[in-house]
């Protein structure tokens, strides 16, 4: 089996989850069990980045101890990936031991490299971003992403050498494939094209939440480079059998926002401490509400979990992947999932599934037996579908999925097997075996329908390998229930 490390961002638990970060866990998610399904051997990884100095604030704003409030926000994310259904493989908390011992050892690897130095420093800082910024990024004096004014600190900091790695970065980074898609790559090309790459600061002084840089106990190791650390640091580097196994990743799935410290810090730092580089970086936009970016100040975080709740996990999964397309932003609205529920899921899906069954058991007590193929299945593209899935275009596979299950429809409405007796079983055999390959596809989207699905046509959720024609040999159909119901 060949095998496939794709890995999600670690979130921040100074606030709850919202609906930006179940959206990124949602396309690791497919992406993974639609690997899974072609047979590779995946390990899927997210978690939590918990050693940021904005848990402190928040947590002192809550009244209880740092480790306490970092704890209960992490808790609240293993709990959406549940809630999700995400197929995480593991859920790295960043305050395991493993992890601190694993950013020390790349920090202290990179020293040893003569990659790190001390220097005088003053710089304006964004605890929002963990990053400093430069006077060109602010708007009005603010950090554009955080609506707050970046704070003056002057202060002595370790240094990581990154301008050394420039020429060996814009080589990596102008590759055809290593950031996807084109229009992210372009934004780092012309990034270090203008700028070029300055040495970056890689502790900080006197505070007091996080891991001690291994030289020096009076700094802690900056979260950025403790961040990025914990897609190796998960495989248990470096006698591990999963380090072994499965590193390099194949796939980094982020957010725009963090493209860079992916498509040009980490690779710089695994430069520096010799360890093999990352195979793609995705980039993913923004889930927006309203047109509007998520915020806290703007009170417009949608929580997902309560989303699930009041739907269900399918309902959102699917609206998520549909409106808000690969490479692009998209608006989620609540108007959208109402109108995708009852039209995409409910009616083309939902109805063919139930009606399908319903004839299955009035005329033949739910049993079919193998029949002739009538061409149905023909109208399946899967060449296309798989195209689109390895360019990550997951709303366009779902569409040629969708179109394939609305050909089907108007097969069962042009055949009439209601009426017409004498193919009858023929034409219900057909659907059913439509019916079989429409659940092994929908399967890495929308995983608890397709179990729905299999259940009911009384089937083992199958492998991209038995979508073809005539596998069946005799259904035994047993209707349980709809798939989805209507929302006024
Ligand atoms: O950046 N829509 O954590 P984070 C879609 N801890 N994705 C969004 C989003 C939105 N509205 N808002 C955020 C961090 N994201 C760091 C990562 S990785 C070594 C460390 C994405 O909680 C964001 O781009 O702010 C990132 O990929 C992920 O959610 C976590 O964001
Ligand atoms: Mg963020």
């Amino acid at each position: 089996m060949v095998k496939y490390y794709i890995t999600t961002a670690i979130d921040y638990v100074n606030a709850a989850p919202h609906i930006g970060h179940a959206y990124e866990k949602i396309l690791a998610d497919v992406l993974a069990r639609w690997k899974r399904i072609n047979n590779y051997d995946v390990f899927f990884l997210t978690g939590t980045d918990e050693n940021a100095q904005k848990n402190v604030q928040a947590a002192k704003e809550t009244n209880i101890t740092t480790k306490k409030f970092v704890d209960l926000n992490s808790k609240k994310f293993i709990d959406l990936c549940k809630k999700l259904n995400i197929s995480n493989d593991y859920f790295i908390k960043t305050s395991e031991k493993r992890h601190f011992e694993f950013a020390q050892l790349i920090f202290k690897k990179i020293y040893d490299n003569g990659d790190i130095y001390k220097k005088k420093y003053s710089g304006l800082y964004c605890v929002g971003c963990e990053a400093f910024l430069t006077e060109k990024d602010l708007v009005d004096g603010k950090c554009p992403d955080h609506n707050k004014a970046p704070k003056l600190i002057e202060e002595e900091n370790y240094f990581f050498k990154l301008s050394k790695y420039e020429k060996q970065i814009l080589k990596l980074v102008s590759s055809s494939d290593f950031i996807i898609p084109e229009g992210w790559r372009n934004e780092i090309v012309n990034r270090i094209k203008n700028d070029g790459l300055k040495d970056i600061s890689v502790s900080r002084p006197g505070v007091e939440w996080g891991i001690d840089v291994p030289i020096d106990k009076e700094h802690k190791i900056y979260v950025w480079i403790d961040a990025l650390s914990n897609y190796i640091s998960a495989l248990d580097y470096p006698n591990g059998l999963k380090f072994k196994k499965y590193w390099p990743a194949d796939a980094h799935i982020v957010g725009k926002g963090i493209n860079w410290f992916h498509s040009v810090i980490w690779p710089a730092l695994l430069l520096s401490a010799k360890i093999e580089l990352p195979k793609h970086i995705w980039v993913h936009g923004y889930v927006t509400v309203d047109g509007k970016k998520i915020s806290k100040s703007l009170g417009n975080s949608i929580d997902p979990i309560s989303l699930v709740d009041k739907y269900s996990v399918d309902i959102v999964r699917y609206t998520l992947l549909k409106d808000i397309p690969f490479n692009q932003d998209g608006d989620f609205s609540e108007k959208s999932l109402k109108e995708r529920n009852n039209n995409e899921l409910a009616n083309d899906l939902g109805n063919l599934v139930s009606r399908t069954l319903s004839l299955c058991e009035k005329f033949y007590s739910g049993k079919i037996t193998k029949q002739k193929d009538d061409g149905l299945f023909k109208e399946l593209d899967l060449v296309k579908i798989n195209k689109y899935m390895d360019k990550y275009e997951l709303h366009n596979a779902l569409e040629e999925i969708w179109k394939f299950i609305r050909i089907t429809n108007k097969y069962v409405n042009d055949k009439e097997p209601w009426k017409n007796a004498e193919d009858r079983e023929l034409v219900l055999y057909n659907i059913l075996e439509a019916i079989r390959i429409i659940s092994i596809l929908i399967s890495p989207f929308i995983p608890e329908t397709s179990d729905r699905i299999n259940k009911q046509i009384n089937v083992k959720i199958g492998t991209i390998k038995d979508i073809k024609f005539g596998l069946q040999k005799e259904y035994k159909v047993e209707k349980e229930g709809i798939l989805f119901n209507k929302i006024e």
